[in-house]
């Protein structure tokens, strides 16, 4: 008899999930197990929605971003965690496989005891603890970056400073690799708080050395030096309520004001996740598939799997079950920014 296997994605998309998902079953379909795609989430298993995950339902999924059993990052197990065991005891699942980031993983980890699970972490925002980097990072990477080159032409013509905020949360991953890839001219991350006069000085010696535009990249968790991050809205009953955002537009307001630089902003939102993943987040999902078939043919679970080393491997779940992972403020990308004199 078949095994019977969960799939699930939880949490915001993120660009290399379709990629897991067409791994995992493509590496799994010579064996005797049965995968059924859990959708939308911690919906599915509350709601018993579910369905089969066969070799020619995912076949090329890996191409696009989204995620083909859809998720949820709006429901939490908090206070439902009775309600949430007996929901996947209904399903007759050996056990999960569960791709998510922070709040997926705080959810989990409240029902871990009546659920055999093996995690995959997955987020845009790079911070997650226990794995060197997290699939769909590099993608989002590349649109903020991709952004910013293009956006300095306009910027150059009309003579602007152009402030490009980028998503991560309290985490500046996404807006240092991409201001760095991109050589903007000022990187501001949650992490290290900035000081408005040392950025203003910068920007001003910009121009005053012929620079006709400038690139900011911000993270949306950014702020300066004794204020605090802006949160533009709150989604109740999310793990993670708190929806950041209105710092580019802030900041384009007050370097305009304070240096006479004419000054724009673009928010790049979601096309940060909704983007077909690069060769380097493939390389990892295909990878993190083939892993996980492995994972579960040696029931293995209460693993992970994880990058480490540049290798894909597996760890014990509670390494990715951690608070964020944060930019250290010296970093060798914030080492870097600097010596190419780009203001951090
Ligand atoms: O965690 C991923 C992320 O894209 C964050 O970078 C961002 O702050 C948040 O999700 C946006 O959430 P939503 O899709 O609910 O707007």
């Amino acid at each position: 008899m078949k095994k019977r296997i969960g799939l699930m994605t939880g949490g915001g998309d993120a660009p290399g999930l379709n990629g897991i998902i067409e791994a995992t079953v493509r590496a799994l379909a010579h064996h005797p197990i049965e995968l059924v795609g859990i959708r939308d989430g911690f919906e599915g298993i509350y709601n018993g929605s579910t369905c089969s995950l066969t070799p020619e339902v995912v076949l090329n999924a890996h191409a696009s971003a989204g995620t083909l059993l859809g998720t949820s990052n709006k429901s939490s197990t908090k206070g439902r965690e009775e309600e949430f065991l007996k929901a996947f005891n209904a399903l007759k699942l050996e056990g999960l496989i569960a791709a998510g980031g922070d709040g997926t993983f705080e959810g989990l980890s409240r029902v871990i005891k009546g659920v055999k699970l093996i995690g995959v972490p997955k987020t845009i925002d790079n911070d997650l603890q226990g794995t060197d980097v997290t699939f769909g990072f590099d993608t989002a990477c590349a649109v903020v970056s991709e952004a910013v080159d293009a956006l300095r032409a306009t910027a150059d013509a009309h003579r602007r400073v152009i402030v490009v905020e980028a998503m991560g949360r309290t985490a500046g991953w996404l807006a240092l690799g991409g201001g760095l890839t991109s050589y903007a001219d000022a990187i501001l991350i949650p992490e290290k708080p900035f000081d408005r006069d040392a950025l203003k000085a910068h920007l001003l010696k910009l121009r005053a050395s012929g620079q006709r535009g400038a690139m900011i990249v911000v993270g949306e968790g950014a702020f300066a030096k004794g204020e605090s991050a802006r949160i533009a809205f709150r989604v109740e009953g999310s793990p993670q309520a708190d929806r950041f955002g209105g710092i580019a537009e802030q900041i384009a307001r007050w370097v305009e004001q304070e240096t006479g630089w004419e000054s724009r902003h673009v928010v790049l939102g979601h096309l940060q996740r909704s983007r077909h993943p690069t060769t380097t987040d493939r390389f990892i999902t295909a990878a993190m598939g083939v892993e996980i078939a492995r994972m579960v043919m040696e029931n293995a679970w209460g693993n992970a799997v994880v990058v480490r080393d540049g290798l894909v491997t597996r760890a014990p779940l509670t390494d990715i079950m951690k608070p964020a992972r944060l930019v250290d403020p010296e970093h060798r990308w914030v080492k870097i920014a600097e010596a190419l004199g780009i203001y951090i």
